[in-house]
């Protein structure tokens, strides 16, 4: 199986930034855990940043045919991009969302997904482990 692993804008600067609302670990360490648990599990994944929503885009219209799976911290985006909710459903390659915050706990533009409608479904909460409970998700993404 083969997941795709997106992260949106200021991801780039976890471990620095707000550690109280992200956690301490970085994105590469992040990534690290992902790795190892994702080899448990036979699956193979890829793992990618921007800061740009256009290449957020291209890479979610490039997964279709090339993974199983998109695995999607939209950070920001989230709230806001109507550009990354069109892409998702134009490939209709299944796409998990999640959130390192608890994000229907925060500001209550939070509290909207615009992408939520043209996802799987929603890990939101769980710091570094919202990425290992969707990597889990996305294993079994066939199943649910
Ligand atoms: C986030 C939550 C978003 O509201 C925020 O803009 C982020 C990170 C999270 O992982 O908790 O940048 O997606």
């Amino acid at each position: 199986m083969k997941i795709l692993f997106l992260n949106g804008p200021n991801l780039n600067l976890l471990g620095r930034r707000e550690p109280s609302v992200y956690g301490k670990l970085s994105l590469p360490e992040i990534e690290a855990k992902v790795r190892d648990r994702a080899k448990t599990l036979s699956a193979t994944i890829d793992f990618r940043q921007s800061n740009l929503e256009g290449e957020l885009v291209n890479w979610i219209q490039e997964a279709k045919g090339n993974f199983d799976v998109i695995v999607l911290n939209a950070a920001a985006y989230t709230h806001t991009s109507i550009a990354l909710r069109d892409a998702i459903a134009a490939v209709a390659v299944p796409t998990i969302e999640i959130h390192l915050s608890n994000v229907h706990a925060r500001e209550e533009f939070r509290h909207r997904s615009i992408i939520a409608p043209v996802c799987k479904g929603q890990i939101t909460g769980f710091g570094a482990n919202s990425y290992i409970l969707g990597l889990e998700a996305a294993i079994n993404v066939n199943e649910s």
